[in-house]
């Protein structure tokens, strides 16, 4: 818990009263994300049996805090995002679109005491803890020691599906761009009854906006969807090029891959539905016949990632246990 003494240096005092924040897990462009517990979940908890489920129960509960920079563009910018994202949770809550409460950052609380300027000083997600990014995942597979150095094309199929039908139902549905689609704002939360399709679930809703017709910026999802696709399929075809071991190819992947980008430019005029309603039927057989040593590569790649994001910004069972029991 080193960076404990700079976050409470930081974080507004009512914040604090409603939340114990154990650690820094990212700095971001408009401001900061603490890892934390409700004080008042943090009392229920004492009462609670401290058998072998008690810290995966604790854990479920974690939030990730975020903290605009203090000046007024970086709190007008919260107080927006905190609007949006209640806007897509009473949207989830539905029992219509709740296939879609995984993919997008879960508000739980947020400062409302600035509501009359459009400020917002702090506001509260659900944590997604593995603290794994798109960008990050990306990268982890490049790292590996195994000869197959690309994400596989059934788990880019799996991101394209997923992420794609989120922000489908964003545009369509909610009349909402995110725009700033990219990898450093797509999380990878593990799905522990399927480990090699996790859920990539969006965050960062700062720069979001209400466009009901699909012009001039309100194309800018679909095109940055389409160019952080692209980049996955790229390092695909790379790697085959770098290990000398050019893959057999599903039927459509070709193509598939050079839609993703064209629609990456600003000529395309397509909807993020079309792109889905042309690529769907193939991306979902890519992704159910995804082979078993694709699977055991897939998993075993975003276990050591996500392992390797608890070391260095994970909270461990012990740093849990002190701050519920004061036990070291
Ligand atoms: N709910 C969350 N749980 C865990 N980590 C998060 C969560 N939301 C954001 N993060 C992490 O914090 C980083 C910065 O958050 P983000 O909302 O993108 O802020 P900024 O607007 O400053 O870019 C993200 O890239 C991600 O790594
Ligand atoms: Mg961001």
């Amino acid at each position: 818990m080193s960076d404990t003494a700079a976050t409470l240096r930081d974080a507004p005092a009512d914040v604090l009263e409603k939340y114990e924040l154990y650690k820094r897990v990212a700095d971001g462009g408009n401001g900061t994300i603490d890892f934390g517990l409700s004080r008042e979940k943090v009392r229920a908890y004492k009462h609670i049996a401290r058998d072998p489920s008690f810290y995966s129960h604790v854990r479920r509960d974690l939030v990730a805090v975020k903290l605009p920079f203090g000046f007024p563009v970086a709190r007008t910018a919260a107080w927006a995002e905190v609007q949006c994202l209640e806007v897509i949770r009473a949207a989830v809550e539905t029992p219509g679109f709740s296939m879609f409460k995984d993919s997008f950052a879960e508000i739980v609380d947020a400062d409302r005491k600035h509501d009359d300027v459009g400020e917002c000083y702090w506001f509260v997600m659900r944590a997604v803890e593995s603290g794994v990014t798109l960008n990050t995942l990306n990268l982890a597979f490049i790292d590996t020691s195994h000869i197959y150095k690309a994400m596989p094309i059934g788990l880019i199929s799996h991101i394209f599906l997923k992420l794609g039908a989120a922000l489908e139902f964003l545009q369509e549905e909610l009349g909402l761009r995110h725009g700033d689609v990219k990898d450093f704002n797509v999380m990878i939360r593990e799905n522990a009854a399927n480990p090699e399709f996790p859920d990539p679930v969006l965050v960062d809703f700062g720069t979001a906006f209400k466009a009901d017709v699909d012009t001039g910026p309100s194309k800018y999802d679909r095109r940055n969807f389409c160019r952080m696709i692209y980049v996955l399929t790229e390092r695909h075809t790379d790697n085959e090029k770098v290990c000398g071991c050019p893959g057999k190819h599903p039927e459509g992947w070709k193509e598939f891959v050079q839609a993703m980008k064209d629609d990456r430019k600003k000529t395309s005029e397509k909807s993020m539905r079309e792109i889905l309603k042309t690529f769907k039927g193939r991306t979902l057989g890519y992704k159910n016949s995804m082979q078993a040593h694709e699977i055991i590569h897939v998993r075993h790649v975003l276990q050591t990632e996500v392992d390797v994001a608890m070391d260095e910004e994970g909270i461990e069972d012990s740093e849990i246990k002190l701050s519920i029991f004061q036990e070291k």
